[in-house]
């Protein structure tokens, strides 16, 4: 079969594990005989810089006419500027928005060679396998206004978190989904003892977990969730939450798995075209060194083999290959290795084609 793959390997790191996730897409390519057809576009600072704005409505577009689209990372110090009208994590949440991706799925578990790398005491590492559910296109990220002003002769700024109850319940309803072939057991985050949202979301996920009585349904506060998460992240299973709560609390369980760099993420629509990024940030400290590890992007491939493309069994071919070479010991400098993003990739490239 064929696929058209948008890639915006965007700034720092991103151009650098975007580059070597493509070769372990190609490898996939040749032994289970697909064509994917890569096209590059800029998104974030490269596109601040080259055409003035964070994302053009011509990239906008062909993402949203391609099968699937694989992110690097965006943002950098040289956009950092807090009066600058456009930023580079304006394009990707203008994109988050246009491909209409709601739902953002962050898989965190811990592999069993890796347990020393996470500052947290081994037992309590022992078994994690966690599938974070973090709504994407709502809440505080987007809610309006959204502004700043004078008030009274005083700066004043707000944002909103606001959720309409389809929002909640599509989110809601996938992680039910989810979680059928899963531990059957979804705890929804909120905080319900505060927030109006948080109560529409307890109320709409409480009624979906009546209509399925086979689902474990825990509701779950956002600060008791964050402590959780480090004194019984085995614990927990399915964790459906709000925007924001779920980009700090995946950050936080990205300890677990002894590096961000480890992690993947899905973020799907109603349809099937999803974008695809690994976890981690632009990380400008490490730009250009060739030093990265490329392996939350490698499986973010495989979730986008896997969501967009429904190519079950090579998404497994590359986990397993991650699997294996991550089990032999290879490691990247943020692992406390020697290896280079390049290094490791061919490493993941050489078992594909082995297996
Ligand atoms: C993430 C990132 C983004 C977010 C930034 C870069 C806008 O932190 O994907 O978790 O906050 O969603
Ligand atoms: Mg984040």
């Amino acid at each position: 079969m064929e696929y058209k793959i948008t890639l915006l390997p965007g700034d720092g790191i991103g151009p650098e594990v975007v580059g070597e996730a493509t070769k372990v897409l190609d490898a996939v390519a040749n032994k289970y005989d697909h064509t994917f057809n890569f096209q590059e576009r800029l998104m974030g600072g490269c596109s601040i810089d080259k055409y003035g704005t964070s994302i053009t409505d011509e990239t906008l577009a062909d993402c949203q006419n391609s099968d699937a689209v694989l992110l690097g990372a965006v943002g950098g110090p040289k956009w950092d500027d807090p009066k600058a009208k456009d930023r580079p994590e304006r394009g990707l949440l203008a994109l988050r928005k246009g491909l209409g991706v709601f739902a953002n799925l962050r898989p965190v578990k811990v592999h069993p060679s890796l347990i020393d790398a996470s500052p947290l005491k081994p037992e309590k590492l022992k078994d994690v396998d966690i599938l974070v559910i973090r709504e994407l296109t709502g809440g505080l990220y987007f809610g309006q206004p959204k502004m700043r002003d004078m008030r009274d002769g005083k700066q004043y700024a707000v944002d909103t978190l606001e959720y309409f109850d389809y929002e909640v319940e599509r989110i809601i309803k996938l992680a039910f989904e989810l979680a059928k072939d899963r531990k059957k057991k979804v705890t929804s985050v909120d905080k319900a003892n505060v927030l109006e949202s948080s109560r529409l979301w307890r109320q709409i996920a409480s009624n979906i977990g009546t209509q399925n009585p086979d689902i474990q349904l825990e509701h779950t506060l956002v600060d008791t969730a964050a402590m959780r998460l480090i004194t019984s992240p085995a614990s927990m299973d399915v964790v459906v939450t709000e925007n924001m709560f779920g980009d700090i609390l995946t950050d936080e369980a990205s300890v677990l798995a002894g590096s961000m760099g480890m992690l993947p993420s899905a973020s799907l629509s109603e349809s099937t075209v999803g974008l695809y990024e690994p976890i981690h940030g632009s990380a400008p400290d490490i730009a250009g060194q060739g030093i990265a590890n490329p392996i939350g992007t490698i499986l973010s491939c495989a979730l986008m083999l896997r969501y967009s493309l429904k190519l079950e069994f090579e998404a497994q071919a590359i986990e397993k290959a991650v699997d294996a070479v991550v089990s032999s010991g290879a490691k990247t400098a943020d692992l406390g290795g020697k290896l280079t993003t390049r290094q490791m990739a061919d490493e993941i490239i050489k078992k594909i084609e082995e297996n």
